[in-house]
């Protein structure tokens, strides 16, 4: 499917939700668009909509004014184009890790071969061989969530959404984590909007970084990671290297200071 073309277009998107017998703006009108493989992570205070931003591509929401498209076709609800993996693991406890992996696979008809080989393929880029015929609990938390993030590729869905899929790790695990994302994400580069609350992480991470703002929820400033680190991914290196780089460090920087004038009243 290396060909087909997903890009992620916001166009004029407020949102409002009702409260307190009138309504309240999350939203207040966002522009954006994400080009097709590009990584884009989204920080921003709690409460500027990063989340509702997300649910309105995932389909699981519905904007108040303006439109989503992916890949050319407005949102209208949820699909198998788009994969979403959350902060709370999402794994059935039922099912064993081949089964989670290959959940989303058959019901979009893979063949036994096709499954077989992406399970192969995942568990070894997740350095998690031999577990096929585990159980979640019979995993760290770690795992598991390497597990949904296996299965989400695993679907080839032309959109990731990653909606601080870290946040319940230890930052041990943590690292870990993200270095594969980078890793995988190398490897298998999809168009991914990726929500975080940690600046570094979004700097590692991502191709650019948005900084949202709130009351409303609005995009403050947009950040073009990739063209300033000099090379291509941070990747091959691990985290605690890359963020000793002068170019992280001025990036951080940027990032942080944005984010600390949205966080204001907050401190
Ligand atoms: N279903 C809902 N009904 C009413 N208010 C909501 C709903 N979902 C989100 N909100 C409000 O919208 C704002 C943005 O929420 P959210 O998108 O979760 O922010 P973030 O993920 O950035 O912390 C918050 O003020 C939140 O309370
Ligand atoms: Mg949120």
């Amino acid at each position: 499917m290396g060909g087909r073309v997903s890009d992620i277009r916001f166009e004029g998107i407020t949102k409002e939700f009702p409260r307190g017998g009138g309504t309240f703006t999350a939203i207040g009108g966002i522009d954006f668009h994400v080009q097709d493989k590009e990584f884009v992570a989204v920080v921003g205070p709690s409460g500027c909509g990063k989340t509702t931003l997300m649910r309105m591509v995932a389909g699981l929401e519905t904007p108040t004014d303006g439109r989503v498209l992916v890949a050319g076709n407005t949102v209208t609800g949820p699909g198998p184009d788009r994969a979403v993996v959350f902060q709370q693991f999402a794994l059935f406890p039922w099912k064993t890790v081949r089964e989670n992996i290959t959940f989303g696979m058959r019901s979009k008809g893979a063949s036994r071969a096709e499954r077989d080989k992406a399970v192969a393929h995942y568990l070894t880029l997740m350095k998690m061989e031999g577990t096929e015929d585990s159980y979640p609990h019979q995993l760290s938390g770690g795992m598991q969530q390497r597990v949904a993030i296996a299965r989400s590729y695993a679907i080839d869905p032309g959109v990731l959404l990653m909606d601080e899929p870290f946040g319940a790790l230890d930052a041990q695990t943590r690292t870990i984590m993200q270095e594969e994302l980078v890793r995988l994400s190398h490897v298998n580069p999809r168009t991914v909007l990726f929500i975080t609350h940690s600046v570094e992480e979004a700097v590692y991470l991502a191709d650019r970084v948005v900084v949202m703002g709130r009351n409303p929820g609005r995009i403050r400033e947009v950040i073009d990671i990739a063209s300033t680190r000099s090379e291509e991914h941070w990747s091959e290196e691990p985290i605690d290297d890359v963020m000793e780089k002068p170019s992280f460090t001025h990036l951080r920087g940027q990032v942080w200071r944005l984010l600390r004038e949205e966080m204001g009243g907050d401190r």
